[in-house]
Formats: structure tokens, sequence, C-alpha cells
């Protein structure tokens, strides 16, 4: 059975933070993936500062402990498809 995955996008507001390099649209980009998907919405959170803002925005992905940074709109397609595609809920 496939592990249950969750994707944590740092939206930290800030000067120099996630926050201000996108994050909020990178939440919310990772967010209408999984609902597109059908994949459930709880796969998807919010994260605190992780103090790695410099190569920010930052997604850590629990528990496969993989990191991105510098992720773009453009990269949720395939990291959604390389974690969380296994749990999509077939109807
Ligand atoms: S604000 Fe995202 S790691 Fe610090």
């Amino acid at each position: 059975m496939r592990k249950v995955c969750q994707i944590f996008v740092c939206a930290t507001p800030g000067e120099g933070r996630c926050g201000a390099k996108g994050g909020g649209e990178l939440l919310a980009a990772f967010r209408d993936e999984v609902e597109v998907r059908g994949i459930p919405p709880s796969t998807v959170l919010r994260n605190v500062c992780t103090r790695r803002h410099e190569e920010g925005p930052v997604v850590f992905v629990y528990p496969d402990d993989v990191w991105y940074t510098s992720v773009t709109p453009e990269d949720v397609p395939g990291i959604v498809e390389r974690h969380l595609a296994p749990m999509r809920v077939e109807t």
C-alpha cells in the first residue's frame, strides 16, 4: 500500500522570505493541482519558515524527506505526479 505523503509549501511573508518570492502563489498552485487530480486537499499544507528562504520558495515532502528549492508554479505538476499521484481516488 502506498504511504500517505504531504507537501509542505513555505509561504512565510516578509522581505527575502518565501512569501515574497511567490510562495503564496505556489501554495495556491499546489492546491489547484491536487483538486484537479482528485487528490485529497489535506495533502498540501502551508509550512512555516525553515530558514532556507535564501533558496526559496522551498517545498518539503513528508515522509519522503525530499526538499525542493526555488520552486516555480511550472514545477508543481511534476512534484505532485512524483509524490502524490499514487494517492488519486478512483471513482
Ligand atoms: S520563509 Fe521559507 S524558509 Fe524561511
